[in-house]
This record gives C-alpha cells, structure tokens and sequence, in this order.
C-alpha cells in the first residue's frame, strides 16, 4: 500500500501553509501515521493554525491543528540554510528527516529575477544542499512548474507544443546543463539575469526562475551523487480538489483560473484582447488546469513508489480544457445579460495592449500537451483497489464548470473593485453569489 510507505517515516515540508501544502498535509495525515511531520512556517504555530482554520471546515482543519504527529516551526527560508531556526532544530531535522517537501515559493510571476534570486533560487538551493546531507534523506521533493519550460511556445511552430517530463538545456543539447546552471546562477546574483535568460523568451521570469532552480537542485544531487533522491513535480495551473480534500477545496487566491473569471467577470466591454497565434484559438488553445489533489497524490504516490527525475502534475491532452469549455463554463458566472468574449490578436504575449489577464498570465491562447507518461506507467502497477483510492488523474467525467469557486470569484471581484476604488456593488451587481464550499454541503468531511 501507498500509505504504508509514509507510517513510521520523518518529514519536513515548506509551505505547509499554501495551497498545495495544506492539501498535502490533510491527505498524508488522514491516510498514513508517519512518526513526524515538520512544518516550517513563517509566523509559527499560531499563523499556520489560523491560515488552516480559515481556509478548512472544522473536520479538516482538527487534522492539521490538532495532530499530536506534527511539530510547527517558525522559521522563513531565505538564502542560508538555516531558515532562522535554531541550531539544534537544524541538528535535529539532520538526523531524523525521511523526506522533505519543498513547496514554498514565490508565486509572483512578473518579480524580477534579481527578487527571485532571493524568493525562489537561494532558498531552494541552500535547502536542497542542507538536505542531501542527511543521512536518513529517502527523497527531496521539489516543487518546480510546468511552465518551466513554456519557452518552447516560442522556439516551435506548432500550436500545441509537446513537453516531456525532462529538462531541456537552454543552449545545446549535448552541453553539460548542470555547469551550465551554476554559471547562469552566478550571472545571476551579479547581475540579476543571466545569458541564457535574454536568449529565450520565458512569460515571465518566474518560469525561467524555476527552470534554472530545476537545473540547481539536480546539479547539487549530481556533486553529491544522490540523483537519486530528487524528485522535481511540476503542476500546470492550480485548480480547486476534485475530491480530497474535499470536492471544490481551494484557496482564495490559489487557483489562477479563478483569477481570470473574476477579472473578466468585472470587464466593462464586450471584447477581451488576448494573443495567440492559434487559427481557430477558441477551439485550438487550450488550459491545463490540474486539480490541487491530483498534483498531491501524484507527488505522494511517485515518493512512495521512489520515483527520481522531473515529473508532471497535469491534466495532461486528455483533461486540458479548450479555451471555448472554459468560456462556457465563465459565461454561467456572470450575472449581467451580454457576456464579454475574446478578441484574438496575433500580438506578441508581452504585448501592453492585451487584456490584464493576458498580459499576467500569458500563456492564455498558447497550447501544451505535458506529457503524463511516467505516471500513466506507475498506474498500470498499482492494483484496482489502491487506484481506485487515489486522484492519479483529473475527472472529467461531467462538463468543466466553476461553480464550486463562486464564492472565491466574487471575493476576488471585491478586492479587484477595491483595489481599483471602484464601487463594490459594482462586483456584487457582476458575480453570481455563493457560498463556501464547506456550507453548500453540511456533510463535508475531509
Ligand atoms: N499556484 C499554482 O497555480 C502553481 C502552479 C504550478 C506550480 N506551483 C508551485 O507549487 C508550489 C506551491 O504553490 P502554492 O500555490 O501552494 O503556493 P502558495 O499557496 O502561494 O503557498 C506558498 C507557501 O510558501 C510559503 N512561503 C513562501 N515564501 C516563504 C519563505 N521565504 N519562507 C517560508 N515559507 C515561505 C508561504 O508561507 P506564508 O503562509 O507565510 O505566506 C506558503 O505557505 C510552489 O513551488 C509553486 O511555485 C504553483
């Protein structure tokens, strides 16, 4: 069994406060009794708790607040190894930490990456090399994205681009990428980018933040001969559970997708200018948004199974959406009667005159098909039973809807009205109103 692999076992997680963190979290400790479970939190026990409680219903957050197998550490990461912890703490994780769990991170897609330097490389690096020191280490976790390699939207004619779970060198395939990584980490630091960064066009520098820290981490496991042990997950866009959880468990502003559909809801015109460079986009382009407890059971399974290498955490060509199944779904939402639709342009997806959400996301009007090969081939080991049990893959069984995050698309049409000193019955008059998840169904158990 799956779960049996995680009973008796140390881990150390960062992030445990995020959206992928707390459902991690949720689903280790309701289905297996590891011996330990560390939690690094900025702000201590007491933040965590209350981020916990205020984003689960009771039965869900009592897992995590209440755990007698969890220790809370208030500690930051930052660019030495010590993440403000004390040096015994250090010792102590040393020694007895199985696996870690690396799932803090900067999300800020457009910071620069002199700001990410500090936010996303630094802290994955001296974590990474703390880490391959102890001597109990089974597996390092990174969380990287699959738009790590969304480059090669760019550097391909095609409009839907394969990605293979591997890295793909910035220069020549054949160069040694890992020394390659450390020179641009170094440029990087002096100079706050890099050679290979202004050779390719990445949206944001973000998704050239996490390639490069890809590179890093491998290039450290590879210096201390533990390739091994580094297994890098890479979701797509965030979505809402599909069951675990529960059906619909998201953050309020975790999920991009629900990002967009506030946004667009509160769109005054009729047109939303997006690029592409699809001749049919609506049907062409498409989204692959990843239920948040299919990325977790993933990375839980591939861990227990001792999986090693770059793995993606998708809904992949079957589960993606096209662009039209998306809209279908967001028209549903708002409440006036005409609903904005996209105006295609062949922009590049830098370009000032696109619509926000275009010019944050970028990738909207693109086409990915992340491969999901090593995972479909882990499936066709696991018995019937186990499978059953697990969200390996997204269900879409029923149409695509976004009915579920109602609540989280007003709410963030809220804050977008007070931001812009808009009046807030202006979003309340646009968003369908609804409810937390947890109160449309009193039955919700975690
Ligand atoms: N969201 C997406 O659509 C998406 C898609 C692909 C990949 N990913 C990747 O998946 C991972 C998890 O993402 P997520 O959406 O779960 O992120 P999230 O909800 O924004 O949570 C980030 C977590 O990291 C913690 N954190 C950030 N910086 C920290 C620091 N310096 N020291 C200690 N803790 C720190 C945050 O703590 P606080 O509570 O203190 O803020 C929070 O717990 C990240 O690596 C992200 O890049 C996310």
């Amino acid at each position: 069994m799956i779960w049996d692999y995680y009973n008796g076992k140390t881990l150390f997680i960062t992030g445990g406060t995020g959206f992928i963190g707390t459902a991690l979290l949720c689903r280790l400790l309701s289905q297996s009794s590891p011996k330990r479970v560390y939690v690094l939190c900025r702000g201590g026990s007491d933040k965590a708790k209350a981020k916990w409680s205020d984003m689960l219903p009771p039965s869900a957050a009592n897992i995590l607040t209440q755990n007698e197998r969890m220790t809370i550490l208030d500690g930051e990461l930052g660019n030495t190894a010590t993440m403000s912890l004390p040096e015994e703490t250090l010792q102590m994780l040393k020694q007895t930490v199985h696996i870690v769990f690396h799932a803090a991170s900067s999300v800020q897609l457009h910071n620069s990456l002199r700001e990410l330097a500090y936010t996303v490389l630094a802290p994955s690096l001296c974590l990474t090399q703390y880490a391959l020191k102890f001597p109990n280490l089974e597996r390092f976790v990174f969380f990287s994205t699959a738009y790590a390699n969304a480059h090669l939207w760019k550097t391909h004619d095609s409009t839907d681009v394969s990605v293979d779970e591997r890295i793909y060198p910035l220069g020549r395939e054949e160069e040694d990428y890992y020394k390659v990584a450390l020179e641009a980490w170094s440029t990087v630091q002096k100079t706050g980018s890099s050679d290979e960064y202004d050779a390719h066009d990445f949206p944001w520098p973000y998704a050239y933040a996490k390639h490069l820290a890809e590179r890093l981490v491998l290039q450290k496991a590879a210096e201390r001969n533990k390739m091994d042990k580094v297994l890098i997950i890479r979701p797509s866009v965030l979505g809402p559970a599909d069951k675990f959880p529960y059906p619909g468990f998201a953050t309020s502003d975790g999920a991009p997708s629900t990002t967009c559909a506030a946004a667009y809801v509160l769109h005054p015109g009729r047109r939303i200018k997006l690029a592409t460079r699809c001749e049919y986009p609506n049907q062409e382009s498409t989204i692959d948004e990843v239920p948040v407890d299919v990325v977790v059971d993933r990375t839980l399974v591939h861990v227990a199974l001792e999986t090693s290498g770059c793995i993606h955490a998708v809904s992949g060509e079957q589960g993606r959406l096209s662009t039209e199944e998306w809209w279908h779904a967001f028209k549903k939402e708002r409440r006036l009667p005409w609903h904005p639709k996209p105006s295609w342009v062949s922009d590049n997806w830098h370009s000032p005159d696109l619509h926000q959400m275009g010019r944050r996301f970028k990738i909207i009007g693109t086409s990915f098909a992340f491969s999901q090969e090593r995972t479909v081939k882990v499936a066709e080991k696991l018995g019937a039973g186990e499978k059953e049990n697990l969200q390996l893959f997204a269900d879409r069984s029923k149409p695509y809807s976004l009915h579920l995050r109602r609540y989280h698309i007003r709410y963030q049409a809220v804050q977008v009205a007070k931001q812009r000193k808009w009046p807030l019955w202006s979003a309340r008059l646009l968003c369908r109103k609804g409810k937390p998840v947890v109160h449309l169904d009193k039955n919700v158990k975690a």
